[in-house]
């Protein structure tokens, strides 16, 4: 079996099956949390609960109004390179052929010079919160393995499909079969580090919104 026929196959397989049940542990890991009984007056019902926990979800994209300066740079990094991903992953031709023959849906792609193009901008901004990260007085303290091998994980998928587009450094079935074990190692830690967020981040500030909500509280 060669690498990309491994990466193809069981690698593929395994990794998505560790993916979705690492979610759902990590899942009902939180939710079967104890919660201490609340005894106060609930300010709002259900109905007031439910739109603060949706309305949450989004007012928290933007940072609070005092510590926008101190942000501005750094927020803005982290939605180029975010958007970047998305359009990275969803609108590359290749990589929507491989949604499709997984879950049958599909969509036009973009032009692949555009796609390359943000894969390079994405990798800057990547690049550009690392150094941040590790100059920043406060930040560097603040950071551990977890934030490091994330934004490895989350660096590899990009700079090997840009490797395996420019053929550079070995054969391309080598490249490519890099690129997709790189997908998987991003796929395998997702749900166990700190990268849970990408679907965590609903859970928590949801949560968030209800129980402002609930005592009247502006979110
Ligand atoms: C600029 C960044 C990227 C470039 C240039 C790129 C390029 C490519 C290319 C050329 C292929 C395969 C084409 C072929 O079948 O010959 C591919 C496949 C794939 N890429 Fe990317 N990629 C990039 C980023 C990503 C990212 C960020 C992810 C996911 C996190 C990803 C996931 C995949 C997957 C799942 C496949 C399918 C493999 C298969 O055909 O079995 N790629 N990519």
């Amino acid at each position: 079996m060669t690498l990309l026929e491994f990466a193809r196959g069981p690698g593929l397989q395994w990794s998505l099956v560790i993916l979705a049940v690492g979610m759902m542990w990590r899942l009902v890991g939180i939710l079967a949390l104890k919660h201490k009984p609340d005894f106060s007056e609930p300010r709002a019902g259900g109905g007031a609960m439910f739109a603060g926990a949706v309305k949450t979800v989004f007012t928290r994209m933007v940072y609070a109004k005092p510590f926008r300066t101190q942000t501005t740079l750094a927020s803005l990094l982290s939605y180029v390179f975010h958007i970047g991903l998305a359009i990275v992953v969803f609108g590359f031709g290749p990589h929507i052929l491989f949604i499709r023959d997984l879950t049958g849906l599909s969509w036009p792609n973009l032009p692949s010079g555009m796609i390359y193009l943000t894969g390079v901008i994405t990798l800057g901004a990547l690049v550009a919160l690392l150094i941040r990260r590790m100059t920043h007085p406060v930040l560097r303290l603040l950071s551990n393995f977890d934030d490091y091998f994330s934004w490895l994980v989350t660096v590899l998928p990009i700079a090997t499909g840009l490797l395996a587009v420019a053929h550079l450094g070995a054969r391309y079935e080598t490249l490519l079969g890099l690129h997709i074990l790189s997908v998987e190692l991003l796929l395998v830690w997702l749900p166990f580090g700190k990268l849970g967020h990408a679907f965590l981040v609903f859970v928590s500030r949801a949560t968030t919104g209800a129980v402002f909500a609930r005592r009247g509280a502006a979110t």
